[in-house]
């Protein structure tokens, strides 16, 4: 391995910093805005060329508005977001259109996200043809390739999305985030939806393009059991902040935050004889909207202190490369 690619290697390639999204309620005879869901609210991290972090965390823990805010969908409440290294977070016009290219997301139900009334040599095309006027026949080697690359037959060219399956659907909304080339694809929850014997291939598909592409990965999951076997390195999230990251062996070996540890002692142990201790959390989840005081899990912690209910623990490196957002380390 030469030295420039060692180096490209190990450089972010997404970097960002206190990002805060919220949504306004709007309430009131004057629809005022009279509070915030804080979706996010506080999440920092980056990802390294080539890596795949896994991001997980229960239902309505703000993954999907992590993901949205960084392809700037959404708009950042507060915070940065850097692209190798140049800050997008107000870009506008044609710079965003541009850095668009780069980053593409690969959503969690393939049958909402593909037009079901158009071709699917026309959706995969689509990105392409918005951002060039190449001619007919090589817009259409291009789907040709694609659709090999995602392992569909050359006649899905003509075919609708409502004529495949749902693995089959997947494919092709992968082979339309692939169309431009980008760095980072955005996964979020890219297999929830499909039936669990074809999850394990369309994960080995993108495992695959990522090789083959040079991807980097942003992978987001509620399972800790599904981001296992695709991450390098895994960030947990709660109620809009992140409350652990480090490399995916250390989280599953030494998982720090109480949260993290309930969310590993759920994943099924094949092996009776290893003795497993499920650690049940109680209560619900709070809302986004009044979130608590202190350590956003304090109320739900088997180990909650005098601290955690007034200081907000920041996310500290506890080990190298790990870090924890808790008042116990
Ligand atoms: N458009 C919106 N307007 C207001 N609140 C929203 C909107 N979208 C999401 N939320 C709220 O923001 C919080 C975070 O939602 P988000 O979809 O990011 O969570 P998630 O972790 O992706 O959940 P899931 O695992 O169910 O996909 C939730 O409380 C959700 O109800
Ligand atoms: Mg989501």
């Amino acid at each position: 391995m030469s030295n420039t690619t060692l180096k490209k290697e190990k450089s972010n390639l997404l970097e960002i910093k206190n990002l805060k999204t919220y949504y306004p309620i709007k309430g009131g005879f004057l629809r005022k805005t009279v509070a915030h869901v804080k979706a996010v609210d506080d999440v920092s991290f980056e990802i390294k060329n080539g890596e795949t972090l896994g991001l997980v965390g229960e239902s309505g823990c703000g993954k999907s508005t992590t993901g949205r805010t960084i392809l700037r969908l959404l708009e950042p409440t507060d915070g940065q977001i850097l692209f190798e290294g140049k800050d997008i977070t107000s870009l506008r016009g044609k710079s965003l259109r541009e850095i668009r290219k780069d980053m593409q997301m690969v959503f969690q139900d393939p049958y909402a996200s593909l037009n079901p009334m158009q071709m699917v040599g026309d959706v995969i095309s689509e990105p392409i043809r918005n951002f060039s006027n190449k001619s007919q026949k090589s817009l259409k080697n291009e789907v040709m390739d694609l659709l090999k690359k995602v392992g569909l037959p050359e006649d899905a060219y003509y075919k609708y999305a409502h004529e495949f399956s749902g693995g089959q659907r997947q494919r092709i909304g992968i082979a339309r985030a692939l169309a431009l080339r980008p760095k980072l694809i955005i996964a979020d929850e890219p297999v929830s939806a499909l039936d669990v014997s074809v999850q394990s291939q369309v994960l080995n598909l993108l495992k695959e393009l990522q090789d083959e592409f040079d991807l980097t990965f942003l992978f987001i999951a509620h399972d800790l059991s599904v981001v296992k076997h695709m991450s390098d390195r895994i960030g947990v999230m709660y109620l809009g902040n992140i409350v652990e990251i480090a490399d995916k062996e250390n989280i599953y070996a030494e998982p720090m935050h109480p949260y993290t540890q309930a969310l590993i002692s759920a994943i099924p142990v094949p092996d009776p004889r290893k003795k497993s201790e499920r650690i049940v959390l109680q209560g619900d989840v709070p809302s986004p909207v009044n979130p608590p005081s202190g350590c956003p899990f304090h109320p739900r912690c088997p180990h909650a202190m005098e601290s955690c209910t007034t200081e907000k623990p920041v996310l500290k490196e506890v080990n190298p490369g790990h870090r924890v957002a808790c008042h116990l380390y």
